[in-house]
């Protein structure tokens, strides 16, 4: 008895021992050659642990730390990472130097699991290559006609989803509808198929959903977990689930690229096909290229990954932005029935659908701009970086080296008296328009959709269905929050969730 007890004291001990000792190594690892004092490399303002004990309100962290140190620095055991607001910068890294930074061996290696060898993880001539192709893809008549019929189709389903709702005391979850609507959309675009996640009538929708949505999530949490990689060796914990999820999307992908491809080779060649799968399957056939089922895999994946949170969160902080601000929430009301001439109460969703072309899209110049405000307080993707591949100088002056990790802080930037005026924080349409026509600002400024040669390829594909699904709803419908008192912030991920989604009640406007 008495040996066993000296069996379980001396194992625990040792462990301890080794907990310790591999701690202190870490500690040792972080202060190491960073040259902490020396003011030609930015402040340091903590290490990585701040990211860790912050992680609930990272963002507004990094945001206080900014409103005094635009360019500081946090310290990792091999490397320093460099976070700045300072558009010089950003301009250096994103484009006048464009070759000297990438995603970084780091980050490629958390991503690759779920994002493959699509365009968000690669870099040098696989990027260059698909890039090229889908830039090409996406600036085709028939994939721009196709996916605007698609965002009516769904504008028109969310409108018919939503008025179930507008019954007094029943409470709608926007996020988790906007979800399913984004997913729909950016599916049919990419596969050519119907999901059906918004009616909920598809199980196999749902399924794809939940096991997509957790992959995003558990992916993102191998960045503050520094055991992922042993844990996904054993096959264990989160990183178990991840590989069963991950295996649940490839099957499903798999199994439409393969149904896609037969069907392909029994038709003529042609080339109006109108999905993105589609499209590449034809471009393929045609050029040089061939592409395999997991090259097409990652390709589509990417793109719903890139397409699908992004949207349905910068419409959910939308909603929530017109709630606490009820009348540019009727501003915009006035706009849509102004441009579209849908004036009577009595109105069908379809025909009034069917009405917005391109050309009424143009001339919402008030929710192009309190989309854009949206994204200035709300961006969709909170913090982004590349990774230094050589030693160089950023233009504040600071020096950085090779392996560091360099971040711009699109969030805390929306926040900057410095950048945007003593107004910073306020949610005002108004700062885009100059006698009533939508300004653009620059892309290093207002960075919510990246800038240079990897801005983001969905942008007026983001634009398009946005107001078209915030027309159809803002026509029908007034919102307000079911709950003013509840405090509203996100999930710190990705992409810029809302903690606990968004709880309104809704209105029909033809009472
Ligand atoms: C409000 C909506 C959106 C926002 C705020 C947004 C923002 C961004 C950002 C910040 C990046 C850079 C990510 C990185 O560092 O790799 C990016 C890249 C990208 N986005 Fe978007 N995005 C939106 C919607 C979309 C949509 C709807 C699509 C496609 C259907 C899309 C396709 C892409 C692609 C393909 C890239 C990678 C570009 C490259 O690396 O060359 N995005 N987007």
């Amino acid at each position: 008895m008495m040996d066993i007890s000296l069996i379980i004291v001396s194992i625990t001990g040792f462990s301890l021992l080794v907990l310790l000792l591999t701690f202190s190594l870490f500690i040792v690892k972080i202060y190491s050659s960073k040259s902490i004092r020396d003011p030609s490399y930015p402040p340091v303002k903590g290490t990585v642990f701040h990211q860790l004990f912050y992680f609930n309100r990272l963002y507004d962290y990094q945001t206080e730390v900014a409103k005094k140190q635009p360019t500081f620095r946090l310290l990792g055991p091999a490397q320093s990472e460099i976070y700045t607001t300072d558009a010089r910068n950003i301009e250096h890294i994103l484009k006048t130097n464009f070759d000297k930074y990438s995603k970084g061996e780091y980050n490629q290696d958390i991503v690759k699991d779920l994002f493959g060898q699509g365009i968000f993880a690669v870099d040098g001539e696989k990027w260059k290559q698909q890039r090229k192709l889908a830039s090409f893809e996406f600036s085709t008549r028939v994939l721009r006609d196709f996916s605007c019929a698609v965002f009516r189709r769904n504008a028109s389903k969310m409108v018919k989803a939503v008025s179930e709702f507008a019954i007094p005391g029943r409470v709608l979850d926007m996020q988790d509808i906007l979800m399913r609507c984004t997913l729909d959309s950016i599916f049919k675009v990419g596969f050519g198929v119907d999901l059906n996640c918004l009616d909920g009538s598809s199980m196999e929708g749902a399924k794809f959903m939940k096991v997509f949505d957790e992959s995003n999530a558990l992916i993102y949490w191998r960045y503050v977990d520094p055991f992922w990689k042993l844990k996904r060796l054993l096959n264990v914990g989160c990183e178990a689930s991840l590989k069963k999820n991950i295996k649940v999307i490839d099957d499903f992908v798999h199994k439409l690229i393969s149904t896609k491809r037969n069907l392909l080779s029994m038709q003529e060649y042609c080339n109006e096909k109108e999905d993105i799968l589609s499209r590449f399957l034809v471009a393929s056939q045609k050029g040089p290229e061939r592409m395999d089922d997991k090259y097409l895999r990652d390709i589509i994946l990417n793109f719903m990954i890139a397409g699908k949170d992004t949207s349905a969160n910068t419409l959910s902080w939308f909603f929530y932005l017109l709630c606490k601000n009820p009348l540019i929430q009727e501003k915009i009301a006035q706009e849509v029935r102004d441009v579209t001439g849908n004036q009577e109460e009595e109105t069908n969703i379809d025909d009034f659908v069917a009405n917005i072309t391109d050309e009424t899209l143009e001339k919402m110049h008030y929710l192009h701009s309190a989309l854009t405000e949206t994204l200035r307080l709300y961006p969709a993707v909170p913090v982004d970086g590349r990774c230094a591949e050589t030693d160089d100088i950023l233009p504040d002056g600071y020096r950085l080296r090779k392996g560091d990790g360099v971040y711009y802080m699109a969030y805390p930037m929306g926040r900057m008296p410095y950048i945007w005026g003593e107004d910073a924080e306020e949610y005002r349409p108004e700062r885009w328009l100059k006698d009533g026509v939508f300004q653009p600002e620059s892309p290093f400024k207002f960075i919510a959709f990246h800038a240079g040669p990897r801005i983001c390829l969905g942008k007026d594909f983001a634009y398009r269905q946005m107001k078209i699904l915030s027309m159809a709803l803002l026509r029908f419908f007034r919102f307000k929050l079911a709950d003013d008192t509840k405090t509203v912030t996100y999930r710190t991920m990705f992409t810029l969730h809302m903690a606990g989604g968004l709880h309104l009640h809704t209105i029909s406007r033809k009472n």
